[in-house]
């Protein structure tokens, strides 16, 4: 291998043509499979030249280009697995370049190594901000290139291997609050269905009721016996003063669980409606109704829920769906923490979780407020690490704080925070930023 520095080699230009490429473009999969594709972008034939000889070597395919124009042409022919460029070079130069590609989700991904000067900081910073992913001083040797290309490479496998676990992650954990909120659910529709269907068969009973008193009125009418006595007889034996009043009252609360079932299933559907992978204008307060409909069951034996939501709270643009789960989330541990206080169904009052919503500047801040154990010392600093519960097996996965930390971070910029008091309770706050110019 040639520890010759590749600027000594720039000063010995040849005149060689455009060397052809090393590798048909069209190369075998086990080819492809077994060695790591490069493209070297360079104007300079030698340093492209010599590039080559020595990736080769260390058993990497290279391809070669003479500026971005003609890389874009290779790339999209064939993908190499990482781009190694020059930053000056005519018609198109590794600035460009690195933009275009960043732009283009096709290509976004393919680790961009640029070969820059130490004078070049400005150009640097450019790059970084266009997704370079590293950047080798010239001059350099092939070795250092090496290294820069295996930690590269080492970073994205561990980078894409965390992106998978935790997408996985979250969909277990979203499968599993829809298994625990489902039999909740199920119990709130089973409640009003149930009285309308009991008042159905009173309706149904009363009908025949009034159906035979009918009969007997048109007989005795037919009949020209129908006299005041009769009809008087007639409403006594279907005891129409409790049908009149019993009746209507039937048909309100049926009316009434009907509506109960409707609003439910209309929460359900969009507290589960994913919203996309794009983030929307959400009603934030809508969004946290919603969330309190579908956990009912979840809070209402042991705790009252109070919602004091701003009227004002302009729209935030986020992912409706992930932040619905971080509500989720939240409302559900402060019912946990209230019933761990105080039992499943406390015997004196119920314990109170406020949700109120705020604007802050530039932000919309979310507290949920308990009146549960509070967090002991030991577990502060853990609360937020997946997997941290101290719950008992089977009721506490560790997952909730850990995603709704991750979502309102890293996803939406924002922050997640608590202040806990032992035996007073906790409030957790969500600031997510509105976005809107
Ligand atoms: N509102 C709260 N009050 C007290 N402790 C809480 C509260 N929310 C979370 N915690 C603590 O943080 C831990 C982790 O919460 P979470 O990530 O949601 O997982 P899980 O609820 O499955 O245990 C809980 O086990 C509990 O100890
Ligand atoms: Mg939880």
């Amino acid at each position: 291998m040639s520890n010759q520095s590749l600027t000594d080699l720039d000063k010995s230009k040849k005149t060689d043509p455009f060397p052809a490429l090393k590798v048909p473009l069209n190369s075998s999969p086990e080819h492809s499979i077994q060695k790591p594709r490069i493209l070297v972008v360079d104007d300079s034939i030698s340093v492209r030249l010599a590039l080559q000889e020595g990736l080769v070597k260390e058993g990497y395919q290279v391809l070669t280009a003479e500026n971005g124009k003609k890389a874009i042409e290779i790339i999209q022919s064939a993908l190499p697995d990482f781009i190694l460029s020059d930053v000056y070079m005519p018609e198109m130069d590794g600035l460009e370049l690195c933009a275009t590609l960043h732009r283009n989700p096709l290509y976004s991904h393919i680790p961009f190594v640029v070969m820059s000067t130490e004078k070049d900081a400005g150009n640097m910073r450019q790059m970084m901000t266009y997704g370079a992913a590293a950047f080798i001083i010239k001059p350099f040797n092939i070795e250092q290139l090496i290294i820069t290309l295996n930690n590269k490479s080492e970073q994205k496998k561990s980078l894409k291997e965390k992106e998978i676990l935790h997408a996985q992650l979250l969909q277990t954990h979203k499968l599993e609050s829809v298994g625990q909120l489902a039999s909740g659910i199920a119990h709130e529709i089973n409640t009003p269905t149930q009285f309308v269907s009991s008042n159905v068969s009173f309706l149904e009973d009363t009908f025949a009721d009034i159906q035979k008193m009918v009969k007997t009125l048109v007989t005795a009418n037919a009949e020209k016996t129908l006299t005041g006595d009769v009809l008087k007889q007639a409403l006594e034996t279907a005891d129409w003063p409790f049908l009149e009043k019993e009746i209507p009252m039937a048909i309100q609360q049926s009316r009434e669980g009907l509506s109960r079932v409707t609003h439910l299933v209309r929460a359900m559907k969009e507290f589960s409606h994913p919203g996309g992978k794009e983030a929307e204008l959400v009603d934030i307060n809508r969004l946290i109704e919603t969330t309190a409909t579908v956990a009912r069951n979840e809070w209402k034996y042991s705790s009252e829920l109070q919602l004091d939501l701003a009227p004002d709270l302009p729209k935030v643009v986020c992912l409706a769906g992930e932040i619905g789960q971080v509500f989720l989330n939240l409302l559900v541990n402060a019912a946990h923490t209230i019933t761990e206080k105080l039992g499943r169904t406390p015997v004196g009052n119920k314990g109170l979780i406020t949700v109120t919503t705020r604007v802050d500047g530039s932000s919309v801040l979310i507290h949920f407020a308990d009146t549960g154990c509070g967090i002991p010392d030991f577990a502060k600093a853990k609360i937020f690490d997946p997997f941290f519960t101290t719950k008992a097996v089977g009721s506490g996965t560790g997952q909730g704080l850990a995603i709704a930390y991750d979502v309102v971070t890293r996803k939406h910029d924002g922050t997640l925070t608590y202040i806990t008091a032992i035996g007073e309770g906790t409030t957790f706050t969500v600031r997510l930023p509105i976005k809107i110019s």
